[in-house]
């Protein structure tokens, strides 16, 4: 029998068991899985962990989530096709839910699904080979301190790509008085109550760090931009400003003369995609980008295919895209999806990059991802889902955004698979400090 390893049990490896479970249901015959987690649980990055730098077993820790975390896209837009958040919950739910709001739902899915027996938790995945025409993989038992090797046909990297932090250097940084950390290790934005805090970067973290800074008392928030300033319109107290010179003493000099005082320094300078456990030719080499080179619709790996990755892309699209990777790579698995001649996996690659690479504002990124979702589920069995209504979602959220960054989770949207619309939560995002699913989901 066929014989997959999944490495990983977050959102992806998640849909990666719903994907084969789903195809037994309707009497098809599986292969035989065994899915490694390092943590003691599932869920990947949506476990909250007090923990930063190593755990009780001295292995890394995974996650990079926060308390007061809350989603910072519309849930309607990654709702799953074939479990909806109204049948999760009994009743339709506001369209921005909070950390363990989601983590509950991702979970509810597979817990009715019988696949925990595929699971082998606090298991780290040391080492992965190619061997024949499958792999040799290496796994420790962290509990036991015990070594199992066994041999794949199939491997499937689900590891996750936002973990291992990219950290920078600056001058200035060894004699800075106060904090230095990166967003991976941020945990609670209480601590920096009445401090200047100063935030490197202009993503998704530097965003909503920079906003949690500002929601639960900071003093300042100075953001300092690389390339391009996110250009919300920031609250009193909130400013960005472009790229951080060097630091002296206590103050953080920018390029543009800005001279800020601060207490803090949060790099949200990203993450490494970091493969360890891979040997060389099997290692995805890539920044965060929506469309990473050697891999034929975004999973399968050039140069073997019967090794994939799943959700190593920049993300507008989450879960649904992850559901539509493990359909898509349960299919090729199944021999129900052959691949074409290397030659034209060559050049499905080539042009969905160059795309990418012309691509020029948030919007036509998102044209993009949808495209490539919709591509991935036409050849599978994957429920209908409305990616138009997602696509269209995602743009009104952009536009909420540049409208009022303190407000856009305040609004509504309508789900994809059901078409019910997100009440009004009963408090604003500004204004809701506990971010407990108790009081998420009461209607006081
Ligand atoms: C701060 C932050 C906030 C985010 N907020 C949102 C949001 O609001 N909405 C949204 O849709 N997305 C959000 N994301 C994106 C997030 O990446 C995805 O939602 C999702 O978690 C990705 O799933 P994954 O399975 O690819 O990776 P992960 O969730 O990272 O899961 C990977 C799993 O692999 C395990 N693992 C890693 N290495 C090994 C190994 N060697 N052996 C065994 N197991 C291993 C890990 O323990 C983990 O369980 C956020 C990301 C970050 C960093
Ligand atoms: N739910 C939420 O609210 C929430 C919160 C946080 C994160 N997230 C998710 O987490 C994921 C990761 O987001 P991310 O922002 O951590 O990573 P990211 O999107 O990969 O962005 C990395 C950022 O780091 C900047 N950077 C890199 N080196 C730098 C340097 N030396 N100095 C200054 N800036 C530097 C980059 O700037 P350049 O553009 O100049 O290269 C870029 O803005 C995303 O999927 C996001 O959705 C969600």
């Amino acid at each position: 029998m066929t014989k997959v390893a999944i490495i990983g049990s977050g959102p992806c490896g998640l849909s990666m068991l719903r994907a084969f479970q789903q195809a037994e249901v309707k009497g098809k015959k599986i292969p035989e899985i065994t899915c490694y987690e390092k943590q003691d649980t599932w869920g990947g990055l949506w476990n909250y962990n007090w923990r930063t730098g190593t755990d009780q077993y001295g292995d890394t820790v995974h996650n990079s989530m926060y308390r007061y975390l809350w989603s910072n896209g519309p849930k309607e837009c990654l709702e799953f096709a074939d479990y909806s958040f109204d049948e999760h919950f009994g009743k339709p739910i506001p369209s921005f839910p909070p950390r363990e709001v989601l983590r509950d739902y991702i979970l509810g899915r597979v817990e009715r699904s019988d696949v925990k027996k595929y699971v082998k938790f606090n298991t780290t995945v040391e080492y992965v080979e190619a061997s024949g025409e499958g792999f040799n993989l290496m796994a420790r038992n962290k509990k036991n301190n015990t070594y199992e090797n066994n041999y794949f046909d199939k491997v499937i990297v689900a590891n996750g790509h936002f973990s291992v932090p990219f950290v920078p250097e600056y001058e200035g940084m060894d004699s800075f008085p106060g904090r230095i950390m990166h967003s991976h290790d941020f945990r609670d934005a209480e601590e920096f109550r009445d401090k200047n805090v100063v935030i490197l970067g202009s993503s998704y973290s530097a965003e909503d760090v920079s906003l949690q800074c500002y929601k639960y008392g900071a003093k300042t928030v100075t953001i300092g931009y690389r390339n391009n300033p996110m250009g919300f319109n920031w609250p009193e107290g909130m400013k960005e400003v472009h790229y951080l010179d060097r630091i002296d003493g206590n103050k953080a000099l920018f390029k543009d003369g800005t001279v800020q005082e601060m207490d803090v320094l949060i790099l949200c300078s990203g993450y490494l995609h970091h493969f360890p456990f891979l040997e060389e030719d099997l290692k995805l080499k890539t920044h965060n980008r929506l469309y990473p080179p050697s891999l034929y619709k975004g999973v399968v790996w050039e140069n073997n295919n019967n090794l994939f990755y799943l959700g190593m892309q920049d993300q507008f699209h989450t879960f649904n895209m992850f559901d539509a990777q493990a359909w898509f790579v349960r299919d090729v698995i199944l021999n129900k999806i052959n691949l074409p001649s290397s030659e034209k996996i060559s050049q499905d690659i080539d042009k969905w990059v160059k795309r990418e690479e012309s691509l020029e504002d948030p919007y036509q990124m998102i044209d993009f991802q949808t495209d490539y979702c919709v591509d991935l589920v036409k050849d599978t069995d994957y429920p209908k889902i409305d990616f138009e209504l997602i696509k269209k979602h995602f743009y009104d959220w952009e536009h909420d955004k540049e409208d009022n960054i303190l407000t856009y989770r305040d609004k509504s949207f309508s789900s994809p698979v059901t078409g019910s619309v997100g009440p009004s939560h009963h408090t604003t995002w500004l204004k809701a400090m506990d971010d407990s699913m108790k009081t998420y989901l009461s209607t006081k």
